[in-house]
């Protein structure tokens, strides 16, 4: 898809590899400024060294004042902040059933995936009311919609980010700001090749299409959610699992 991005700026987490770091070079490359935000900031820098546009920002997002504060310190350098895209997530334990979790476990998943996506959302909404506008995009998982067996904490983790998703649509469906999120199966990054392969099969095998997904065809669908072709949808959670979620 051909998206004209104009002078539209950008805040990625989990840019530092995986999914934000392929949505990252994309709006990079097509002259977007993109706040880059990662607690792996020695990878920030060394992946993202060559683009002028790239404001890198090494962070952990469970930290609200950390993000507060780099939230802001864009936007006085770019007077405008059009787009949030919440890549940044973790897995956890995999592999095991609810009542061999560990609460600690349970607490980090879900305050990095949760906590985390709140927090984002928190600061940059103020910036987008100014200007009547926004996109946000969470990243959710299919794990959400259909809870993955052996792994509690991030498909808990990932329902909440749904709810969350429609929560914030309607909330600010007058002020010009979409918030909608993607619910991806399988695509091979570094947190997949970090679950156990027992634990990914059964993930594989409940794709219809018997395939992963691709970085591209993740970043394909993300480049739309988060421009301007996409006008009427709001608090939406996109399908991208090769035909596992139909709903
Ligand atoms: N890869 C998949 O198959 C898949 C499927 C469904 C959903 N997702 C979701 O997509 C998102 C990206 O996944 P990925 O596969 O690219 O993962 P990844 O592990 O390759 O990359 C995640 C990035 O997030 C950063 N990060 C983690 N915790 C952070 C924190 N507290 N503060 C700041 N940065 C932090 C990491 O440093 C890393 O750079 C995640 O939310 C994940 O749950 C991935």
């Amino acid at each position: 898809m051909n998206i004209q991005w104009g002078n539209k700026t950008a805040v990625i987490t989990g840019a530092a590899r995986g999914l934000g770091f392929a949505l990252s070079n994309r709006l990079l490359d097509a002259g977007v400024k993109v706040a880059l935000f990662d607690r792996d900031l020695e990878e920030l820098e060394k992946k993202f060294s060559k683009y002028e546009n790239a404001f890198p920002y090494g962070l952990d997002i469970v930290e609200s004042l950390e993000v507060k504060n780099a939230m802001n310190d864009f936007y006085t350098k770019v007077s405008r902040i059009d787009i949030l895209a919440n890549c940044a997530g973790i897995v956890g334990k995999t592999g095991i059933r609810s009542h061999e979790v560990d609460f600690d476990d349970f607490d980090e998943v879900m305050k990095v995936n949760v906590l985390g996506s709140f927090n984002t959302s928190k600061a940059v909404l103020p910036h987008m009311l100014k200007k009547n506008y926004g996109r946000i995009l969470h990243v959710a998982s299919i794990s959400g919609k259909d809870g993955n067996a052996g792994m509690l904490a991030y498909s808990t983790s990932k329902a909440a980010v749904i709810g969350m998703t429609k929560v914030q649509g309607k909330e600010y469906a007058e002020s010009g700001i979409l918030i909608n999120a993607i619910a991806p199966a399988v695509i091979r990054t570094q947190m997949v090749e970090d679950i156990p392969e027992e634990q990914v099969k059964y993930m594989t095998d409940k794709i219809p299409m018997k395939r992963c997904g691709t970085m591209e065809e993740f970043v394909e669908m993300a480049c739309f959610i988060i421009s301007d072709a996409n006008s009427f949808t709001t608090g939406f959670t996109y399908d991208l699992s090769g035909g596992r979620a139909l709903y």
